[in-house]
């Protein structure tokens, strides 16, 4: 673990950024950089991410709302990039309201995509006609989403015509023309099920015009208002959803998410140019985890990987499905580093490696041969999920630790086997990691 050598000089802006398929532990990191900052900005996905941060005794599963709310004082950010389940964001502002959060630094683009009743509903028929047996022709793979109405709504944003955003929730009758045209054109996909009262525009604008009002207060254009920040020289913390091995450009396609999680989406989903970028922050769970369908080569088919989920408790914060466990995968976080720009990394979740004889650590890839005889080795990620399918991992061994490490506080506390994991993390992805978390608390975080 290297000791940092960081300037806290004002004008920094760090982004976030998950290097494997979600579930990193970026709430905690996002939650610790958040006093240093004086606004924490999301500029991706949806009510699909899934942020927990322990503060104390008490525990906060956050969706949409940017994890520096728990920060008084630091501005909380939606950007446009965000899209935003609004009668979700409300329910978890009145959820914080009511634990003693104050929410009123939380303000959302007027520009940021709108998920509306039928986008969940076009997200769960697209899986059950793409799911063998579920009433499909099983001619595809169902990706496992959320079902948040991720992918419709940023389909809807691309295609445009259909698309709403937070600022025509202001405007009623903006709001009831757009929704008449986007029931128009769902009504023709959405044949032969139950779609209740979320097709009917006069229905819709009554619900979301009240959810817009509420609203209101906190709609505003976030390009201009984060510019304004930088120019007094204020701190920026981005905060990204999902991970980069979702990304929709970067990630394991098709099995991905539909935005761009990686820290090249802060640029287009929040209007500030990545040169303002001082600080990108990798954070890379100890070992691999990945809900929903599509490759990953480390997974763990049997007791360790049983073990890890049970450790780890690896069961997912917004579906609540078990996630898919495996050992740790450098060639895809190598990867990652190199895509966000990383220049740091945060090792999370460190302490469910305890207890194990032996650690492995993927190091290289062996891909099958097309005719499914010997392949070759190689060290770069396959980013094409019907590539990443015909790897096998190649692994190192190192040596377990048995010791607990949950009271850890520095780095010297660690055992040396420990110490070894970290620092072939640090040598293979060729930059330090600054941070190593052992336990879910703000006091289990060793800082270097
Ligand atoms: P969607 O984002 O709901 O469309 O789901 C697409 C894929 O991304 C599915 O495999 C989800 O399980 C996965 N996914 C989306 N968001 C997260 C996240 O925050 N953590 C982990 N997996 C996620």
């Amino acid at each position: 673990m290297i000791e940092q050598d960081r300037p806290s000089g004002a004008g920094g802006c760090t982004a976030v950024v998950g290097l494997q398929w979600g579930d990193e532990g970026k709430g905690k990191i996002v939650d610790l950089l958040a006093g240093e900052h004086d606004a924490v900005v999301r500029y991706n996905g949806g009510a699909n991410a899934g942020h927990t941060v322990v503060v104390g005794d008490e525990k906060y599963a956050l969706h949409l709302v940017p994890s520096g709310i728990l920060y008084p004082g630091v501005l909380a950010v939606v950007g446009n990039g965000v899209v935003v389940d609004p009668e979700k964001l409300l329910e978890e502002i009145d959820g914080l309201e009511a634990r003693g959060v104050c929410t009123d630094s939380l303000v959302v683009s007027s520009r940021a995509h709108v998920v509306a009743p039928y986008h969940k509903l076009e997200d769960e028929v697209r899986e059950r006609l793409l799911s063998c047996g579920g009433g499909g022709d099983g001619g595809g793979v169902a990706i496992g989403t959320t079902k948040r109405g991720i992918g419709p709504c940023y389909a809807d944003k691309a295609q445009r015509s259909s698309a709403i955003r937070v600022g025509d929730l202001l405007r009623p009758d903006v709001l009831r023309e757009k929704l008449e045209t986007a029931c128009r054109f769902k009504r023709t996909r959405l044949v032969d099920i139950e779609v209740g009262d979320d097709l009917d525009p006069a229905i819709l604008t009554e619900r979301l015009a009240a959810v817009g009002e509420r609203l209101r207060p906190r709609v505003t254009d976030t390009t201009y208002l984060l510019h304004e920040l930088l120019g007094e020289g204020k701190r920026i913390l981005f905060e990204g959803g999902n991970a980069t091995l979702l990304d929709v450009d970067h990630g394991t396609y098709p099995f991905v998410t539909s935005s761009n999680c990686t820290a090249l989406g802060i640029s287009t989903g929040t209007g500030v140019p990545g040169r303002r970028l001082d600080r990108v922050v990798g954070i890379l769970k100890a070992y691999s985890t990945r809900v929903g369908a599509g490759p990953m080569p480390t997974e763990l088919d049997d007791e360790t990987g049983e073990l890890l989920r049970s450790r780890g408790n690896e069961y997912g914060t917004t579906t609540g499905r078990p996630r898919r466990c495996g050992w740790l995968d450098l060639v895809a976080a190598r990867y990652s580093v190199m895509v966000n720009g990383v220049t740091e990394v945060a090792l999370m979740l460190f302490d469910v490696l305890t207890g194990f004889d032996e650690l492995k650590i993927c190091t290289a890839y062996e891909v099958a041969g097309a005719d499914g005889g010997a392949g070759e080795r190689t060290a770069r990620f396959l980013p094409d999920a019907v590539d990443l399918e015909r790897v096998a991992p190649v692994y190192e061994t190192l040596a377990g630790f048995g010791e607990e490490i949950t009271g850890a506080r520095q780095w010297t506390d660690l055992p040396t086997k420990a110490r070894g994991y970290v620092e072939f993390v640090e040598a293979f992805l060729g930059v330090p990691v600054s941070i190593v978390s052992v336990g879910p608390g703000r006091e289990q975080t060793l800082v270097g």
